[in-house]
């Protein structure tokens, strides 16, 4: 069951969200060689607390940790540790934040300094298949019309869409319904109406689309161990859409 939003609520998600984006930022200018992915988690959880605000991610159905932290061919769900980043990798930060009663939920994927042009340009695409995503996110059109934006944007630069995860619905609960899937036939799937909000999230990867989960339960990898990135923002059905996680 889709949850609406009033207008009131949607303002309490203006703030959920922009927290969340300002943790986002401030984490993601943390990064660079030699600094842990523990380091970056803690800083955070203080970022987001001392604001007000909760982490949402952390004790979500057991997860240890404030943000996602995934490097390389970890595509989501890698559990911030001792890791240490290193001159040529990507790293894909996800965090959420709950603020009086809503979340804000957003991903951005980014250097750790000089990485490969190839990498670079998954970067860019998939950046570029989120927006493509987002600029359907409108009164009247069909889920199916994001999840095949995404899709096309992505495959058409030779990259492979991550299919075993998807977006979802935001609100009270980080996840909520519908699933947002990041391919599929457009025009199809539920009408997409004012109140609805969405998390909108492409994890495309620079080889094949096969990943599987670490014994941890938590990290999903890409089975060929090569790069993926992954962005999201929580979205506003609107005309025009409004990105709630905006910098
Ligand atoms: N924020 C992730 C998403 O984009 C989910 C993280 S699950 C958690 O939907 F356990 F790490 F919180
Ligand atoms: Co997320
Ligand atoms: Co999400």
């Amino acid at each position: 069951m889709i949850i609406l939003k009033s207008e009131p609520e949607i303002e309490k998600m203006r703030k959920a969200g922009a927290l969340t984006a300002q943790a986002r930022d401030y984490v993601a200018g943390l990064v660079r060689p030699g600094i842990t992915t523990r380091e970056l988690d803690h800083a955070a959880r203080r970022f987001i607390e001392e604001r007000g605000g909760i982490p949402s991610f952390l004790g979500y159905q057991g997860y240890p940790a404030s943000i996602c932290a995934s490097v390389n061919g970890v595509v989501v769900h890698g559990i911030p540790g001792k890791r240490v980043l290193r001159e040529g990798d990507i790293i894909s930060l996800d965090l959420g934040a709950l603020l009086d009663g809503y979340h804000g939920d957003t991903a951005i994927t980014v250097a750790v300094g000089k990485i490969s042009e190839r990498t670079r340009e998954l970067l860019e695409v998939t950046q570029r298949s989120l927006f493509a995503g987002i600029e359907q996110a409108r009164p009247g059109r069909h889920l199916g019309d994001i999840s095949h934006a995404v899709q096309e944007v992505a495959e058409s630069a030779g990259f492979s869409v991550v299919v075993d995860y998807v977006g979802h619905g935001i609100g009270r609960e980080m996840h909520e319904d519908p699933q947002v899937p990041n391919h599929g036939p457009a025009g199809r799937g539920v009408l997409l109406r004012r109140g609805m909000v969405l998390a909108i999230e492409p994890m495309i990867n620079q080889g094949g689309a096969d990943v599987m989960v670490h014994d941890d339960g938590w990290t999903v990898e890409t089975t060929d161990g090569l790069p993926s990135a992954h962005f999201e923002h929580t979205v506003a059905i609107g005309d025009p859409p409004e990105i709630l996680t905006a910098p």
